[in-house]
């Protein structure tokens, strides 16, 4: 997708583009205004002209975009969107003669540019996190990895009702714990529980030596060969052996856990920036109208 809509038809959009800045700049340069460069001269309102005019077929995309049936559409919308999106930072100050101060006008302009960056954020993002998602997924979908964990859990359950006594009672407590998601903030900071690995390293606790242990610096492998070296030791091997099973469920969960959380992050790093680009856009035509009236106003 990131190369079909950027690269379109030999980088079409682009040309253009760089073709509409620079005879912009040409224009600027050959213009000899009686005052300094300025929105108000001939210039001025041909270039504020076709700032605002982009503006709001930029933001029409967010209805166009529903109406498209074909890939192929969205594909030449989008392209056009980025590269004419790009010269609005070249003709936009332009079209100001680069005459900021503390007014709308400038509110106006700080706007679009942080409209134009949450773009630029997004053009990455949608660049970056597909090959991401593909590879933190290993071939399965979201959903697969939901259901073996709840498919873990059940097992998990069941196990640590046989072993019975502190086990239980931490495995359960994972269970009943364990979260996928959060808050938006969670989620684009990726900041989780890791529920099964604290229960991992109670279990071991509880069933070994923990002052052999070091449990808060011990990486899940480490965890787990410790594990298995503690309960070839034990005299019970019925014991032995669900104890094995059970490091083995929870480490499988740990590991599932980690990345449908890390999936739910990627998911949100991708999409979080049209909470900006959007709000932003009809913060900017807003200033855009209130900037118009003001120059027409006071003109
Ligand atoms: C997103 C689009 C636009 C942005 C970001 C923008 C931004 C600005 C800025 C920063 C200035 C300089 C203010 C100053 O001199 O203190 C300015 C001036 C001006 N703009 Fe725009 N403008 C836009 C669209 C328009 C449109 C559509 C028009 C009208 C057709 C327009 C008309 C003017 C005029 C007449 C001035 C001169 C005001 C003066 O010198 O007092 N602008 N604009
Ligand atoms: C002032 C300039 C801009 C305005 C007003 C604007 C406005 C919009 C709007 C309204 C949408 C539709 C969002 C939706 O409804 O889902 C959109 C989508 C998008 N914009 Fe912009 N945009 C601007 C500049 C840019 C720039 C410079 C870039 C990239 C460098 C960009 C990248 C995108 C992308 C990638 C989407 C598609 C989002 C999707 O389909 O998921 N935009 N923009």
């Amino acid at each position: 997708m990131f190369d079909s809509y950027l690269k379109l038809d030999n980088f079409r959009f682009l040309k253009w583009a760089v073709a509409l800045c620079v005879a912009c700049i040409a224009l600027y340069v050959l213009h000899d205004p009686i005052d300094a460069p300025n929105g108000g001269t001939w210039l001025g309102y041909t270039l504020g002209g076709l700032t605002g005019g982009i503006c709001i077929w930029l933001a029409w995309l967010g209805v166009r975009k529903r109406q498209f049936h074909a890939a192929s559409q969205v594909r030449v919308w989008l392209s056009a969107h980025v590269y004419l999106g790009l010269s609005l930072l070249v003709i936009g100050s332009l079209h100001s003669g680069f005459q900021f101060a503390w007014n709308v006008h400038t509110l106006t302009y700080v706007l679009m540019v942080l409209v134009v960056v949450s773009g630029v954020y997004g053009i990455v993002a949608y660049a970056r996190y597909p090959a991401k998602i593909t590879r933190n997924r290993r071939g399965m979908d979201s959903e697969g990895l939901l259901r073996e964990v709840l498919d873990i859990d059940s097992d998990l359950l069941k196990l640590a009702d046989n072993i019975g006594g502190q086990t239980q009672e931490v495995v359960s407590r994972s269970v009943q714990h364990t979260r996928i998601g959060g808050t938006w903030r969670d989620q684009v900071l990726g900041r989780y529980d890791d529920t099964a690995g604290d229960a991992l390293s109670q279990v071991l606790d509880d069933s070994t030596d923990a002052s052999d242990y070091d449990s808060q610096t011990s990486k899940p492998n480490d965890t787990m060969m410790f594990m298995a070296s503690s309960v070839l030791k034990l005299d019970d091997p019925k014991r032995g052996e669900q104890l094995r099973r059970l490091t083995s469920l929870l480490a499988r969960k740990q590991d599932l856990v980690l990345r449908l959380n890390r999936d739910v992050t990627h998911r949100a790093r991708m999409r979080v920036w049209l909470f900006f680009h959007i709000p932003l856009t009809v913060a900017l035509l807003a200033a855009l109208l209130v900037h118009v009236i003001a120059v027409f106003f006071y003109w």
